[in-house]
């Protein structure tokens, strides 16, 4: 079945990036979130970066107006899954929210849409079976700031269908990205290998060993990363980065505990960048 329509659900910072990503690629999109604030979140990061793009020549204004104009904000969900081809789930990385919002959604679309979800780690094959249709049912990661990253992870749950994988495959091409196909496991390939390096970030802040800056100069410029794990902890999120730590844990045990000092901040509602505060402080 060829992908139009797609409805996005999430309007945070990975649901505004991918509805911005389909729209550009000429797809029509249904934005939804649960809360009028978070809808407009999402669609004001859309208007900032596509803007940004018409000031550096890299897009016309006409061109803007018509990726905005193919995004539809909502808070309906039914009138924003029920036409949809694909629903892609992009909210909070909780299995039972994410488990819920799918049983919901099973009600609402045609028979043949397909389920994407943009978790970062919990189990598809879980979500999938809650759901009557587990074959059409992936897993299609996307990094953090979506317009930019060139990565799209797909993973296939047990019982996705080649087709469902071959849809996925061939709609992260047609948005520009690179694609890598793994079969499901806690985290999957990136996360499973990247979570617990910034987790040991923590580790050794929370010791004293270096302070933050350090931790954070001392990767950039000894191993080459574009920025240090503290930074990048506070662009994923650290109430998000702490999910998928604590599913590691759960799933592959004691080597993946979350660091105390990341529990703390996230307890102390310093989750990054989208809080204004988290590792570091951020003008909003
Ligand atoms: N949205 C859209 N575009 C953005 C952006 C955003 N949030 N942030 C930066 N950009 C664009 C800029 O406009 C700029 O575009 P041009 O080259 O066209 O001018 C370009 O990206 C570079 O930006 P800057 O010069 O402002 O800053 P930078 O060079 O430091 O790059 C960065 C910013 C791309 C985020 C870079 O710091 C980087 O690559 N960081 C690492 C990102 C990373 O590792 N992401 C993966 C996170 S893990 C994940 O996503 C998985 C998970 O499940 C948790
Ligand atoms: P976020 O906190 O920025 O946004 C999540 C949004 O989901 C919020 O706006 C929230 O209101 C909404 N939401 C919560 N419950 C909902 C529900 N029942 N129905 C609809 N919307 C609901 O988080 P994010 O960073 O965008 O993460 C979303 C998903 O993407 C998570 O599964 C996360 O693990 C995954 N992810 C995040 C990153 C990252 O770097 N932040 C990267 C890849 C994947």
């Amino acid at each position: 079945m060829a992908i139009r329509k797609v409805c996005v659900l999430g309007a945070g910072l990975m649901g505004s990036g991918i509805a911005q990503v389909c729209a550009q690629a000429g797809y029509q999109v249904a934005m939804r979130d649960i809360e009028q604030r978070f809808v407009d979140g999402g669609m004001n990061t859309i208007k900032k970066n596509l803007a940004r793009e018409v000031e550096k020549g890299k897009r016309t204004q006409a061109d803007m107006d018509a990726v905005l104009g193919r995004i539809r904000p909502t808070l309906d969900i039914k009138e924003a899954a029920a036409d949809a081809d694909v629903v892609v789930e992009v909210i909070i990385e909780l299995l039972e929210v994410k488990k819920k919002v799918f049983q919901e959604l099973e009600t609402i679309v045609k028979p043949e849409c397909l389920f994407f979800s943009n978790t970062s780690g919990v189990s598809i094959t879980a979500m999938a079976a809650v759901t009557k249709r587990p074959e059409k049912f992936i897993g299609t990661h996307f990094f953090n700031p979506v317009p930019v990253m060139k990565l799209l992870e797909v993973i296939r749950g047990y019982e996705t269908s080649e087709q469902t994988l071959q849809a996925a495959l061939e709609w992260g091409k047609s948005l520009g990205k690179e694609t890598i196909v793994v079969n499901e496991a806690p985290a999957f390939a990136v996360n499973r290998i990247l979570c617990p390096m910034l987790n040991e970030a923590f580790f050794v802040l929370g010791e004293g060993v270096a302070s933050a800056e350090d931790i954070d100069k001392g990767m950039v410029l000894g191993c080459n990363h574009p920025i240090g794990p503290l930074a990048l902890s506070d662009l994923v999120g650290l109430d998000t980065l702490l999910h998928v730590q604590e599913n590691l844990y759960r799933e592959l045990g004691d080597k993946y505990r979350p660091a105390p000092l990341l529990v703390k901040l996230v307890r102390a509602g310093r989750f990054g960048r989208k809080s204004g505060k988290g590792v570091f402080d951020y003008k909003k």
